[in-house]
């Protein structure tokens, strides 16, 4: 059972750090995302728009390309902490969904904070039960 107190205290900082990087010029909405591993490391991203809008990239899926960079194996991560401005609590897009069930752990649960205490979270298989899987 996840400790959502001890989660959320060392990975809230680190999304929302990381929402200031963000580059946001179009919809200003700043989103950051964190994930840790089972060694307890610990990466983050921020969503980076382009004026060719469909090249927008998320938070959370430049979270997990720069885990999966820095080392992390596909399956790594346990839990996913994601924080924007501008939404109520903001639900991850299905392109994340379908990233995020491929690089987190098939137990995992993905965290979604308006703050340090409003949050919503849902385990991956509800956020996509049936992902693409190539065969
Ligand atoms: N965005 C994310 O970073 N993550 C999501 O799950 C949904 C949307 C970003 C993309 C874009 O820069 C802005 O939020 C508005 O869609």
């Amino acid at each position: 059972m996840i400790d959502y107190d001890k989660v959320i205290a060392e990975l809230f900082p680190r999304a929302r750090a990381a929402s200031e990087n963000a580059y946001a010029p179009f919809s200003g909405a700043r989103v950051g995302a964190s994930v840790v591993d089972q060694s307890g490391n610990v990466y983050t991203g921020c969503n980076v728009e382009n004026s060719s809008y469909g090249l927008t990239q998320c938070a959370e899926r430049n979270a997990l390309a720069t885990a999966i960079s820095a080392g992390m194996k596909p399956g790594g991560a346990h839990v996913l902490l994601v924080y924007a401005t501008g939404f109520e609590v903001l639900a991850p897009c299905g392109a994340c969904r379908q990233v995020m069930s491929e690089l987190l752990a098939d137990d995992a649960v993905v965290i979604s904070c308006h703050s340090e205490t409003e949050f919503r979270s849902w385990s991956m298989k509800e956020l996509l039960p049936n992902p693409f899987v190539l065969s």
